[in-house]
């Protein structure tokens, strides 16, 4: 299977060379590009991306491992994340997540057959003040209740 960017993501890449001296610094963003484009950065994507910018796939492998909002296997359409650092914790961050593993037949860090649903557990995600906190894709769930879930798990269905 190859990868390439397509084509807003070309184009976007093609803005980010004339702003940075140096090809490295694109590899964070370049990697979100492909992350958004595919759901997942594959082995073909960072070879790819090595290529485009003349380091070598390891290079690229060291970085997106590195960071755990980087995915290297295929996940679900909706990344249900769980924070579960510790305001969360105390605000019953457990039994959301417990919530949502019943309400979608799966445990934590597994996808639904259908590959719709994934569930991640992270650490914070910066939104103490509102714990428990849930983050599905780019969307935070702020004061998360098993009702807001279900409403939204509803929704997604
Ligand atoms: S502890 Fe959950 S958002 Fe900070």
């Amino acid at each position: 299977m190859n990868f390439e960017f397509s084509e807003e993501n070309e184009q976007k890449f093609q803005e980010l060379l004339t702003k940075y001296p140096k090809k490295d610094s694109l590899m964070l963003p370049s990697l979100w590009m492909i992350q958004h484009q595919e759901s997942w950065i594959s082995p073909e994507a960072m070879e790819y991306l090595a290529k485009r910018l003349d380091t070598s796939p390891m290079n690229i492998y060291s970085v997106a491992s590195f960071y755990t909002m980087f995915h290297l296997k295929p996940i679900g359409k909706y990344n249900i994340q769980v924070c579960k650092t510790l305001s969360c914790m105390l605000r019953g961050s457990e039994d959301i997540k417990k919530h949502i593993e019943n309400r979608l037949g799966i445990k934590a860090g597994e996808s639904t057959k259908d590959m719709k649903f994934t569930i991640t557990e992270v650490e914070c995600l910066g939104s103490c003040g509102t714990a428990p906190c849930v983050c599905i894709n780019d969307d935070y769930i702020q004061n998360t209740t098993p009702a807001i879930i279900d409403e939204i798990i509803n929704e997604l269905k």
